[in-house]
């Protein structure tokens, strides 16, 4: 027995101290782990991903910093650091004018230009703007305050009322909304296109400059396209064509189709806000045959340890820093407002690769 208990503890303090060794290493990334976004940051902003492509083919050192007009050692020093995390391939080359390295493009980098189908520049640059990264500094005091308002302690309003009146900061919200309908929606259209049978007008509510209605309406001839958001969002959202823009407040009346879509809209509200959306898309839509295509968050409850799922609790701290009370829900209280909002019945179906699911709801 005495044996059996020496080992067990033997056991347990073998694993306290790799835990301990680990908490060691892990320490850093939370002192430290502001520096990624902010050097991808000065990525973008410099255009070395773009200036790469337009070679056409890996760039020298020193190509490279003469396109940029850049300070060399200080270019090297950021190279250095981009290529360790795989944004750029360093490829050894003979010569010593150029730091000993040409620079090419990789899978991430390319995610860095502004113009590729699959580019998240404008979201990196959203998301490191002042303006958003203002209310993570009064995150604790909001939660002491029990109430989720940092967006508005660091701005003194919401942050939709602030892009009303600051169309900068808007576009920007616009662009990094853009890259999210473009990795999102062909996801949705390859891997759950049923969601877009039978429909022959569709309405994006909250959709922004209508992105995810311009590849909805190109992937899906049949269907009329209606993009919907606020005024000053239509005002600057580009023609599309087959996309009629309508402007609007969803509190008040969403446009009549046979099925609305709103994606990344709910989360940004809180229970009741969202009922009363979506009690308004519910009226847009006919009772027989309508429904609303919600695609959103779902947080996994219970252990899992899928490497989106910590995206998606990272999504939840941002709602809670920069709206007033949105969050990303769990399958629960999704059945909550769904059931609320007057909906008989849902389907739930994850996407390959995607923080979203889509949420069928039927009147
Ligand atoms: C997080 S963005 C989502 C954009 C887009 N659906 C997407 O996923 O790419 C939220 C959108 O809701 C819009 N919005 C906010 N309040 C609104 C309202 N009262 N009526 C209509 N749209 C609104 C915003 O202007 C913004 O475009």
């Amino acid at each position: 027995m005495g044996e059996i208990l020496r080992e067990t503890v033997s056991a347990l303090e073998k694993e306290e101290s790799s835990e301990e060794a680990q908490a060691q290493l892990d320490i850093w990334k939370y002192i430290f782990g502001f520096v990624e976004p902010a050097v991808v940051k000065c990525a973008i902003e410099l255009g070395i991903a773009e200036a790469i492509e337009n070679n056409g083919g890996p760039m020298t050192f020193s190509e490279l910093s003469s396109t940029l007009g850049c300070d060399p050692s200080l270019l090297n020093r950021i190279m250095r650091f981009l290529t360790h995390r795989n944004i750029f391939k360093a490829i050894p080359t003979s010569t010593s004018t150029n730091h000993g390295y040409s620079y090419a493009q990789t899978p991430l980098s390319r995610r860095l230009m502004r113009n590729d189908k699959h580019s998240m520049a404008a979201f990196i640059l959203l998301e490191t703007s002042p303006v958003m990264l203002a209310p993570w500094h009064s995150l604790s005091a909001c939660v002491l305050a029990n109430g989720n308002t940092s967006f508005e302690k660091a701005h003194g309003q919401d942050v939709w009322k602030y892009a009303a009146e600051n169309l900068d900061h808007s576009n920007l919200i616009n662009d990094a909304m853009a890259c999210h309908a473009n990795l999102t929606v062909p996801a949705i259209i390859e891997d759950y296109s049923e969601v877009f049978d039978g429909i022959n007008s569709l309405v994006d509510v909250g959709g922004g400059n209508g992105t995810a209605m311009s590849i909805v309406a190109k992937a899906c001839s049949w269907i009329r396209a209606i993009n919907f958001d606020l005024q000053h969002v239509i005002d600057k959202a580009p023609e599309i064509e087959r996309v009629e823009h309508v402007a609007g407040d969803m509190f008040v009346q969403v446009p009549k189709a046979d099925a609305a879509f709103i994606m990344a809209v709910l989360h940004d509200w809180g229970d009741e806000e969202c009922i009363q959306i979506l009690k308004k898309c519910r009226e847009a839509i006919p009772k027989e045959n309508g429904r609303v295509i919600i695609a959103e968050v779902v947080i996994e409850e219970g252990g899992n340890k899928e490497r989106l799922k910590d995206t998606r609790l990272m999504l939840d701290m941002v709602m809670m820093a920069h709206t007033n009370l949105g969050k990303e829900r769990t399958l629960k209280e999704w059945d909550h407002v769904i059931k609320m909002a007057g909906f008989s019945t849902y389907t739930v179906k994850s996407i390959k690769n995607i923080v979203n699911y889509v949420i069928m709801a039927f009147p």
